[in-house]
Protein backbone atom coordinates (compact mmCIF):
# COMPACT_ATOMS: atom_id res chain seq x y z
CA UNK A 1 0.00 0.00 0.00
CA UNK A 2 1.46 3.66 -0.60
CA UNK A 3 2.22 5.16 2.52
CA UNK A 4 0.24 8.45 3.29
CA UNK A 5 2.89 10.47 3.68
CA UNK A 6 4.86 11.29 0.89
CA UNK A 7 8.56 12.14 1.51
CA UNK A 8 10.50 14.93 -0.26
CA UNK A 9 13.57 14.88 -0.62
CA UNK A 10 16.03 17.99 -1.72
CA UNK A 11 19.19 17.26 -4.41
CA UNK A 12 21.76 19.34 -2.78
CA UNK A 13 23.25 19.13 -6.67
CA UNK A 14 21.20 21.92 -7.98
CA UNK A 15 21.81 23.92 -5.26
CA UNK A 16 24.40 26.93 -5.17
CA UNK A 17 27.47 25.05 -3.61
CA UNK A 18 29.08 28.44 -2.95
CA UNK A 19 26.45 28.88 -0.43
CA UNK A 20 25.54 26.02 0.34
CA UNK A 21 24.52 25.98 3.99
CA UNK A 22 22.21 28.76 3.22
CA UNK A 23 20.57 26.84 0.86
CA UNK A 24 20.13 23.55 3.04
CA UNK A 25 18.30 26.05 5.89
CA UNK A 26 16.70 27.48 3.12
CA UNK A 27 15.19 24.11 2.30
CA UNK A 28 14.48 22.78 5.73
CA UNK A 29 12.41 25.98 6.12
CA UNK A 30 10.69 25.45 2.84
CA UNK A 31 9.30 22.20 4.38
CA UNK A 32 11.65 19.12 2.73
CA UNK A 33 11.82 16.09 4.44
CA UNK A 34 15.35 15.06 3.87
CA UNK A 35 18.62 16.19 1.94
CA UNK A 36 19.86 13.86 -1.24
CA UNK A 37 23.78 13.96 -1.21
CA UNK A 38 24.46 12.52 -4.90
CA UNK A 39 27.99 11.32 -5.51
CA UNK A 40 29.52 10.51 -8.59
CA UNK A 41 33.19 9.61 -9.44
CA UNK A 42 33.76 10.10 -12.81
CA UNK A 43 33.98 6.60 -13.50
CA UNK A 44 30.39 5.11 -13.06
CA UNK A 45 28.64 8.39 -14.19
CA UNK A 46 30.53 11.03 -16.39
CA UNK A 47 30.60 13.73 -13.54
CA UNK A 48 32.40 14.27 -10.43
CA UNK A 49 30.55 16.16 -7.64
CA UNK A 50 31.40 15.72 -3.55
CA UNK A 51 32.06 13.51 -1.15
CA UNK A 52 32.90 12.68 2.52
CA UNK A 53 34.51 16.23 3.22
CA UNK A 54 31.44 17.73 2.24
CA UNK A 55 28.86 15.22 3.47
CA UNK A 56 30.73 15.90 7.20
CA UNK A 57 29.99 19.47 7.14
CA UNK A 58 26.40 18.95 5.79
CA UNK A 59 26.08 16.46 9.14
CA UNK A 60 26.56 19.39 11.18
CA UNK A 61 24.35 22.22 9.78
CA UNK A 62 21.28 20.15 9.29
CA UNK A 63 19.23 17.68 11.70
CA UNK A 64 17.14 16.57 8.71
CA UNK A 65 17.93 13.13 7.70
CA UNK A 66 20.69 12.69 4.25
CA UNK A 67 19.90 10.37 2.13
CA UNK A 68 23.16 9.80 0.44
CA UNK A 69 23.07 8.26 -3.25
CA UNK A 70 26.05 6.52 -4.51
CA UNK A 71 27.13 6.66 -8.16
CA UNK A 72 30.54 5.29 -7.87
CA UNK A 73 31.89 2.00 -8.75
CA UNK A 74 33.14 -0.36 -5.98
CA UNK A 75 30.40 1.41 -3.27
CA UNK A 76 31.51 -1.67 -0.99
CA UNK A 77 34.81 -0.23 -0.26
CA UNK A 78 33.37 3.28 1.26
CA UNK A 79 29.80 1.96 2.76
CA UNK A 80 31.43 2.66 6.36
CA UNK A 81 33.17 5.81 5.82
CA UNK A 82 29.46 6.80 4.54
CA UNK A 83 27.83 5.84 7.32
CA UNK A 84 30.46 7.25 9.27
CA UNK A 85 30.14 10.64 8.62
CA UNK A 86 26.42 10.58 8.19
CA UNK A 87 24.31 9.00 5.66
CA UNK A 88 20.87 8.03 7.39
CA UNK A 89 19.86 6.45 3.99
CA UNK A 90 22.60 5.10 2.05
CA UNK A 91 21.66 3.88 -2.29
CA UNK A 92 24.10 1.82 -3.99
CA UNK A 93 23.59 1.50 -7.66
CA UNK A 94 22.78 -2.35 -8.60
CA UNK A 95 24.75 -1.89 -11.69
CA UNK A 96 27.74 -1.45 -9.63
CA UNK A 97 27.58 -4.34 -7.44
CA UNK A 98 28.58 -7.99 -7.43
CA UNK A 99 27.34 -9.41 -4.00
CA UNK A 100 24.16 -7.33 -3.31
CA UNK A 101 22.51 -8.99 -0.32
CA UNK A 102 25.96 -9.41 1.50
CA UNK A 103 26.36 -5.19 0.50
CA UNK A 104 22.48 -5.01 1.66
CA UNK A 105 23.19 -6.53 5.03
CA UNK A 106 26.88 -4.68 5.58
CA UNK A 107 24.92 -1.63 5.36
CA UNK A 108 21.84 -2.68 7.86
CA UNK A 109 24.54 -3.64 10.30
CA UNK A 110 26.42 -0.43 10.46
CA UNK A 111 22.94 0.96 11.59
CA UNK A 112 21.74 2.77 8.13
CA UNK A 113 18.66 2.27 5.58
CA UNK A 114 19.86 0.41 2.36
CA UNK A 115 18.32 1.90 -0.39
CA UNK A 116 19.16 0.07 -3.68
CA UNK A 117 18.84 2.00 -6.85
CA UNK A 118 18.15 0.87 -10.57
CA UNK A 119 19.04 2.87 -13.73
CA UNK A 120 15.98 3.28 -16.56
CA UNK A 121 17.17 0.69 -18.51
CA UNK A 122 17.61 -1.64 -15.64
CA UNK A 123 14.91 -4.42 -15.00
CA UNK A 124 13.46 -5.25 -11.86
CA UNK A 125 14.30 -8.49 -12.11
CA UNK A 126 17.19 -8.08 -10.20
CA UNK A 127 15.35 -7.52 -7.07
CA UNK A 128 13.49 -10.57 -6.95
CA UNK A 129 15.50 -11.99 -4.12
CA UNK A 130 16.69 -8.79 -2.56
CA UNK A 131 13.19 -6.81 -1.96
CA UNK A 132 12.34 -8.34 1.11
CA UNK A 133 15.81 -7.43 2.41
CA UNK A 134 15.77 -3.64 1.70
CA UNK A 135 14.51 -0.06 3.21
CA UNK A 136 13.98 1.40 -0.26
CA UNK A 137 14.53 1.39 -4.01
CA UNK A 138 14.96 4.26 -6.04
CA UNK A 139 13.95 4.03 -9.76
CA UNK A 140 16.11 6.35 -11.44
CA UNK A 141 13.92 8.17 -13.66
CA UNK A 142 17.10 9.70 -15.68
CA UNK A 143 19.99 7.99 -16.75
CA UNK A 144 22.19 9.34 -13.43
CA UNK A 145 25.22 11.83 -14.12
CA UNK A 146 23.26 15.33 -13.49
CA UNK A 147 21.09 17.53 -12.49
CA UNK A 148 18.16 19.40 -14.48
CA UNK A 149 17.74 16.52 -17.19
CA UNK A 150 14.17 15.49 -19.04
CA UNK A 151 12.23 12.95 -17.35
CA UNK A 152 11.76 9.70 -19.08
CA UNK A 153 8.45 8.51 -18.99
CA UNK A 154 8.83 4.55 -19.99
CA UNK A 155 9.87 4.58 -15.99
CA UNK A 156 6.39 5.39 -15.29
CA UNK A 157 5.32 1.70 -16.19
CA UNK A 158 8.36 0.40 -14.46
CA UNK A 159 7.15 2.28 -11.33
CA UNK A 160 3.81 0.98 -11.15
CA UNK A 161 5.24 -2.45 -11.56
CA UNK A 162 7.01 -2.04 -8.48
CA UNK A 163 4.02 -1.24 -6.55
CA UNK A 164 2.72 -4.01 -7.33
CA UNK A 165 5.59 -5.98 -6.69
CA UNK A 166 5.98 -4.02 -3.01
CA UNK A 167 2.11 -4.50 -1.81
CA UNK A 168 1.68 -8.11 -3.75
CA UNK A 169 4.10 -9.19 -0.68
CA UNK A 170 3.01 -6.90 1.78
CA UNK A 171 6.18 -5.18 2.54
CA UNK A 172 6.96 -1.57 3.54
CA UNK A 173 9.46 -1.24 1.63
CA UNK A 174 9.46 2.56 -0.15
CA UNK A 175 9.89 3.66 -3.71
CA UNK A 176 11.63 6.47 -4.41
CA UNK A 177 12.22 8.03 -7.88
CA UNK A 178 14.58 10.54 -8.56
CA UNK A 179 15.61 12.71 -11.87
CA UNK A 180 13.22 15.16 -13.57
CA UNK A 181 10.36 15.35 -10.99
CA UNK A 182 8.59 18.70 -11.70
CA UNK A 183 5.51 20.20 -11.58
CA UNK A 184 4.13 18.67 -15.15
CA UNK A 185 6.15 15.23 -13.83
CA UNK A 186 4.69 15.16 -10.39
CA UNK A 187 1.02 13.90 -10.99
CA UNK A 188 2.07 10.74 -12.76
CA UNK A 189 4.51 9.44 -10.39
CA UNK A 190 2.14 10.32 -7.50
CA UNK A 191 -0.96 8.10 -9.25
CA UNK A 192 2.36 5.49 -10.05
CA UNK A 193 2.74 4.82 -6.13
CA UNK A 194 5.75 6.61 -5.46
CA UNK A 195 6.80 7.48 -1.73
CA UNK A 196 10.00 9.38 -2.18
CA UNK A 197 10.43 12.10 -4.69
CA UNK A 198 13.82 13.21 -5.32
CA UNK A 199 14.05 16.82 -6.82
CA UNK A 200 17.11 19.18 -7.19
CA UNK A 201 16.49 21.72 -10.23
CA UNK A 202 12.21 21.34 -9.02
CA UNK A 203 13.17 22.52 -5.40
CA UNK A 204 16.76 25.03 -6.38
CA UNK A 205 16.55 26.37 -9.35
CA UNK A 206 14.98 30.18 -9.96
CA UNK A 207 15.83 31.10 -6.46
CA UNK A 208 12.16 30.75 -4.66
CA UNK A 209 12.88 27.73 -2.76
CA UNK A 210 10.05 28.24 -0.37
CA UNK A 211 7.93 28.57 -3.28
CA UNK A 212 9.03 25.66 -5.17
CA UNK A 213 9.22 23.20 -2.19
CA UNK A 214 5.35 24.13 -1.61
CA UNK A 215 3.99 24.31 -5.06
CA UNK A 216 5.57 20.41 -5.35
CA UNK A 217 4.54 19.03 -1.87
CA UNK A 218 0.56 20.65 -2.90
CA UNK A 219 0.84 18.25 -5.79
CA UNK A 220 2.37 14.97 -4.23
CA UNK A 221 -0.20 15.28 -1.40
CA UNK A 222 -3.28 15.44 -3.91
CA UNK A 223 -5.20 12.27 -4.09
C1 LIG B 1 21.09 12.64 -11.08
C2 LIG B 1 21.05 12.74 -9.58
C3 LIG B 1 19.88 13.50 -9.11
C4 LIG B 1 19.79 14.92 -9.61
C5 LIG B 1 18.34 15.22 -9.77
O1 LIG B 1 22.05 11.76 -11.46
O2 LIG B 1 21.05 11.46 -8.98
O3 LIG B 1 19.68 13.41 -7.71
O4 LIG B 1 20.38 15.88 -8.78
O5 LIG B 1 18.20 16.46 -10.35
P1 LIG B 1 16.84 16.95 -11.02
O6 LIG B 1 15.78 16.88 -9.98
O7 LIG B 1 17.17 18.36 -11.45
O8 LIG B 1 16.57 16.05 -12.20
ZN1 LIG C 1 20.38 11.29 -6.87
Amino acid sequence: MTKTKKILSASILSADFGRLAEEIQAAEAAGVDWIHFDVMDGHFVPNLTIGLPVLKAVRKITKLPLDVHLMISNPHLYIQEYVEAGADWLGVQVETVFHLERLVQQIKELKARATVVLNPATSLATLDVILEEVDMILLMTVNPGYSGQKFIPATLPKIRKLREMVDSRGLDVLIQVDGGVHLHTIDALVAAGVDVFVSGSGVFDGGDIAGNVRRLRERMERK
